[in-house]
């Protein structure tokens, strides 16, 4: 049986409720992972692209922090149109190092740089990729603007924040379509934001569902407990869970039928 789709608040987007994440796809330099690891072959990817369609996985989250993961995708992905794609805009991560930008020239240039990347004409979801100052930068930056006008011009379906501050969460919520939280049993610090995205019908994706792994070391049945808690939460859409192992991504959709 394929995973269950759900709509993205009221953005009118069908998500899966397991989500692709892909920072390991093209980045494996600074992440907070619990084993290190080799960046996946082009056929890794393909058939991990190919396994996750054939079980009813269709949203992906990528971002141009991570490393060649948008390249890799728009050389990689078959299909577009059957799939939902995620980026994110605002964070960088060159020669090792990560830096930030939310004007509006970088704004711009990024969504674009991600278009021709991914090889499509509409982003579906765009997220600030948030450097832990979420108020201050959808309050006193020139991102949010930028992005809203961009969706104006039919560049971007939906607009979001991964956002890393409850305050910054709820704000989110008043003025966004998106908003990507954090939740797993170690870290329930944003279930205020959860429930307030629920209450305005604002799409929730949840980032982190297993700890980054290191809740998932604790064996197959507490893996599926997370990724079962996180799904009942009234509101969440899709948990975006990273993997590059087959089998992983398989026992993830089994834990969750
Ligand atoms: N980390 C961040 O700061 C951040 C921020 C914003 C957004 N995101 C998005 O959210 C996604 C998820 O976050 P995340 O990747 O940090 O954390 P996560 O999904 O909680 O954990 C991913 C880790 O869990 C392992 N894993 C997955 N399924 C497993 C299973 N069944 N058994 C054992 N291990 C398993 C993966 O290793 P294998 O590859 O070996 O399966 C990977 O190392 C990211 O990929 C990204 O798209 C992340």
């Amino acid at each position: 049986m394929a995973v269950e789709k759900r709509t993205l608040g009221n953005t009118g987007i069908a998500v899966s409720s397991l989500g692709l994440g892909t920072v390991k796809f093209g980045r494996n330099q600074e992440v907070k992972y619990p084993d290190s690891f080799t960046l996946p072959s082009d056929e890794a990817i393909e058939a991990l692209l190919e396994l996750a369609h054939e079980l009813g996985i269709n949203l992906i989250d990528t971002a141009p922090a991570y490393g060649s993961s948008e390249q890799r995708l728009g050389r990689l992905l078959k299909n577009r149109d059957q799939w939902v794609l995620c980026t994110k805009v605002g964070e960088e991560f060159t020669t090792g190092k990560s830096y930030f930008d939310f004007g509006a020239e970088h704004t711009r240039r990024s969504v674009e740089r991600s278009l021709r990347d991914m090889k499509t004409d509409v982003l579906d979801i765009v997220l600030i990729h948030s450097d832990g100052e979420d108020i201050k930068i959808l309050e006193k930056t020139d991102c949010l603007p930028t992005l809203m006008k961009m969706r104006d011009e039919g560049l971007i379906k939906a607009i979001g924040m991964s956002s890393k501050t409850v305050e910054g969460g709820l704000r989110a919520v008043e003025l966004l379509d998106v908003v990507m939280a954090t939740y797993n049993p170690s870290y329930t610090e944003e279930r205020a934001v959860i429930e307030a995205a629920h209450d305005a019908g604002v799409g929730l994706l949840i980032k982190k569902a297993l700890n980054s792994g290191h809740d998932a070391l604790n064996g197959a049945a507490r893996t599926a407990e997370n990724l079962r808690t996180v799904l009942a939460l009234p509101g969440v859409s899709s948990a975006i869970i990273g993997t590059i192992n087959p089998e992983h991504l398989r026992a993830n959709v089994e834990a969750i039928r």
